[in-house]
């Protein structure tokens, strides 16, 4: 994990640099880190059976490809991290600090989804998400 931030944080700076010969190498080593690896095969497993069809079910009609209220997507994780117009609705790691939770708990403004309340069950899976540092599968596009 450290070394990956490392990757990350070099390839962040040779791009302003702008030295093109040290920032391909770097390209390809975050490359090779940037594929499922980075979440264990457990963590993805939960992911696609605990949350996948939780927000395809209940959120992405409002917030996916046709519709994207508040100007928010919950069909990646970019555009969780990303978030709305009130900020990332994601913190990996921090359920505490993550929009999503707040929402879906029904205590603030914004209350998710409008029409009614995930059961406790399905709120605890997306703390326990958030917790794990919110695994998504990498789709291994490359431009
Ligand atoms: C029927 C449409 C609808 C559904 C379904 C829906 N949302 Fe929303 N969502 C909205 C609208 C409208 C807003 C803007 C509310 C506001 O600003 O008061 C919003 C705002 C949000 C925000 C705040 C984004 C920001 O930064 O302003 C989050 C987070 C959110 N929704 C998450 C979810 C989640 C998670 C689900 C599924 C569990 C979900 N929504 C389902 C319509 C919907």
């Amino acid at each position: 994990m450290a070394g990956l931030f490392a990757i990350t944080s070099m390839l962040g700076a040779t791009c302003i640099q702008d030295s093109p010969p040290f920032a391909q190498a770097a390209n390809t080593l975050l490359e090779e880190k940037s594929d499922d690896t980075e979440f264990d095969a457990a963590d993805l497993k939960f992911f696609r059976d605990e949350i996948e069809p939780v927000l395809k079910e209940s959120c992405h009609r409002c917030h996916g490809e046709k519709k994207q209220e508040s100007n928010l997507r919950l069909d990646s994780r970019e555009a969780l991290l990303k978030g709305g117009k009130n900020g990332p609705t994601i913190v990996p790691g921090k359920p505490d600090e993550s929009l999503l939770l707040k929402v879906l708990e029904y205590t603030g403004d914004i209350q998710m989804p409008p029409d009614e309340k995930l059961d406790d069950e399905t709120r605890d899976a997306m703390k326990k998400w958030i917790e794990k540092k919110a695994p998504w599968p990498k789709v291994k596009a490359k431009q």
